[in-house]
């Protein structure tokens, strides 16, 4: 391992806390893909309300994937935030190619958004388990945010 800039925490931990946070940052990147991939792709009404939420909301996921590869970081791991490794290891599914209306979009982005956001909420307890509570309160604030930009971008859909 390189050197660790939190004191007080096991190898063990550490070690579990990199795997961890390395599993959600696949997912995050992931998902930060997912969000342009919406932007430029819906068509139809209530496009351009959408269209620019995803930019604001590309903006709040990368400071997500920046927070937590800078956690992997400070506890002594090495973030992997590689294509190759996204694709691998994300639990995303690819991004459908055969939808065009922003309702679509909406509802498959929406998704994704709660998915990754429930895998973040299991690591919350993983990590307060282990005695992180620094990473479990990082993983925290991500699932809030992240269910906080499911709300604004699923609003835009009807009701199913
Ligand atoms: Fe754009």
């Amino acid at each position: 391992m390189r050197e660790r800039y939190a004191s007080g925490i096991s190898d063990d931990t550490a070690k579990k806390m990199i795997e961890l946070l390395n599993a959600n940052l696949a997912n995050v990147i992931d998902l930060t893909l997912d969000g342009k991939q919406c932007h430029w792709n819906l068509q139809g009404k209530g496009f351009i309300g959408v269209h620019q939420l995803l930019d604001d909301t590309a903006d709040r996921i990368r400071e997500i994937s920046d927070t937590i590869a800078e956690r992997i970081v400070i506890l002594g791991g090495q973030p992997n935030g590689l294509a190759s490794r996204v694709a691998k290891d994300s639990i995303l599914d690819d991004y459908p190619t055969d939808i065009t209306e922003v309702d679509q979009h909406v509802r498959e982005i929406t998704d994704r958004y709660k998915k990754v956001a429930e895998t973040l909420r299991e690591a919350i307890d993983t990590a307060g388990d282990a005695g992180d509570e620094d990473t479990a309160d990082l993983l925290t604030e991500a699932s809030r945010i992240i269910d906080k930009d499911a709300w604004f971008i699923g609003a835009n859909a009807p009701k199913k």
